[in-house]
């Protein structure tokens, strides 16, 4: 349902488009777009009714399919990952979004909609806990299987790439959890292009206030909005955002029906108002990110910490070509393993101990036996996922009492 009324000012800055971007005036003149809490949406005539579900008439139907609620989420996430890019003509580059009840149902929607029996997925290691499950665990039944390789080796990926017709879709996560290893988008990307692969990134990590993978030619961008986009930890979301606005509109968004995924209209809200303030509160977790990760860097109890904005990480170069700022995720490992960073997680006092990330709060988590559990320990390791090792999503509370919480809780 396309819903774009007024004509939008053309906005020069990304803050901007994240108070303002897609938004769709209320007919009742609301200021905030409402929480539209409503299953279903009444036709004023049978004929109506026909033409909305003939695709003749725009306009809502029932909530499985759509709802101004999601739709002003959808508009303003398109917005921010498309701001200032240009399509092959010059022309502001246009992308459709579709809100999904999770990251992983809006995961489920691409790749069912991708995906046939003996295709293949090409990815990476270190992959979220959750989308190596997916592709490990659910789809190889269905007769989709997926190659993890070393996506740094570009020489090896072409190789592997020509070697092999049946693979279907690149997919990439950078930075990657909990490693926080990075992929050249732009080596990548060109790749899938010139093997006529359908490419998706996971950029969760980085919002698109740091990054833009269409950028470097994605075809679909993908985010757990449950982290970043939202920003407080209040709900649970997944959008996808295409760029090929007829398919998005036909074929992505009638699997995504089908398949029942959608938000509901309340998550959507505040979703929505979380995306006022990314640019804000990016600002604040990237500045409290860098202190932290070069205070855990000197720290004598600490053995490594894996943060791209640090010279010493293996993808520091690659998340300085294509991130504004390397982000507010980090891992670390403790000297003295396991139990040391066992102590040091009970011992915090403002820091939260939890999965997810991306909210205004400090979080830290321990990968192995949280967010890395389904995944075997073998690939763990070869991954980077050790038993000691640490994540942290930097806050935006003031970096004197992270520090001093972590120094604390170092010191237990
Ligand atoms: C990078 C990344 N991708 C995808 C997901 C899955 O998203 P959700 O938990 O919203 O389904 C997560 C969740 O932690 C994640 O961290």
């Amino acid at each position: 349902m396309d819903n774009p009324p007024k004509e939008e000012a053309a906005l020069l800055g990304f803050g901007s488009a994240c108070v303002h971007a897609g938004h769709i005036p209320d007919p009742l003149y609301a200021h905030l777009t409402p929480i539209y809490a409503s299953s279903t949406f009444v036709f004023d005539t049978t004929e109506q009714g026909m033409n909305r579900f003939s695709g003749k008439e725009e306009g809502y139907i029932y909530s499985r399919w759509g709802n101004p609620s999601f739709r002003e989420a959808e508009n303003r996430i398109a917005a921010l990952e498309t701001f200032g890019l240009k399509d092959e003509n010059g022309k502001p580059l246009k992308a459709r979004a579709i809100l999904h009840a999770s990251g992983m149902a809006a995961l489920t929607t691409l790749f069912m909609s991708h995906l046939r029996s003996g295709d293949k997925v090409l990815t990476h290691p270190s992959l979220y806990g959750g989308t190596d499950e997916l592709l490990q665990k659910i789809f190889p039944a269905l007769g989709v299987e997926a190659t993890f390789t070393d996506m740094h080796d570009l020489s090896g990926v072409e190789a592997l790439l020509r070697q092999d017709a049946s693979f279907r879709m690149m997919y990439l996560e950078t930075p990657a959890n909990p490693t926080l290893r990075c992929v050249d988008l732009e080596g990548c990307l060109s790749l899938a292009k010139k093997y006529h692969l359908v490419s998706a990134v996971d950029n969760t990590f980085a919002s698109p206030c740091l990054q833009q993978p269409f950028r470097y030619g994605a075809d679909y961008v993908f985010h757990s909005t449950t982290k970043f986009l939202n920003g407080h930890g209040t709900a649970i979301g997944g959008v996808l955002i295409g760029l090929d606005e007829p398919l998005m509109k036909d074929k992505i968004a009638k699997v995504h029906n089908i398949l029942g995924g959608n938000s509901n209209p309340f998550d959507a809200y505040l979703l929505t108002q979380g995306l006022k303030t990314l640019e804000l509160r990016m600002a604040r977790h990237c500045d409290n990110a860098m202190r932290v990760a070069r205070f855990l860097e000197s720290h004598p109890s600490i053995a490594r910490v894996n943060y791209p904005g640090l010279e010493s990480h293996p993808d520091h170069a690659i998340a300085l070509k294509q991130m504004s700022h390397p982000g507010a995720m980090m891992s670390f490992e403790l000297k003295e393993g396991m139990e040391a960073g066992k102590r040091f997680i009970d011992a915090l006092k403002m820091c939260a101990r939890a999965v997810s990330l991306g909210t205004c709060d400090t979080l830290v988590s321990h990968p192995a036996s949280m967010t890395h559990y389904g995944v075997p320990k073998a690939q763990r390791g070869k991954s980077g996922i050790t038993d000691g090792l640490i994540r942290m999503s930097v806050g935006i509370e003031n970096a004197e009492d992270i520090l001093e919480d972590l120094g604390q809780a170092l010191n237990a």
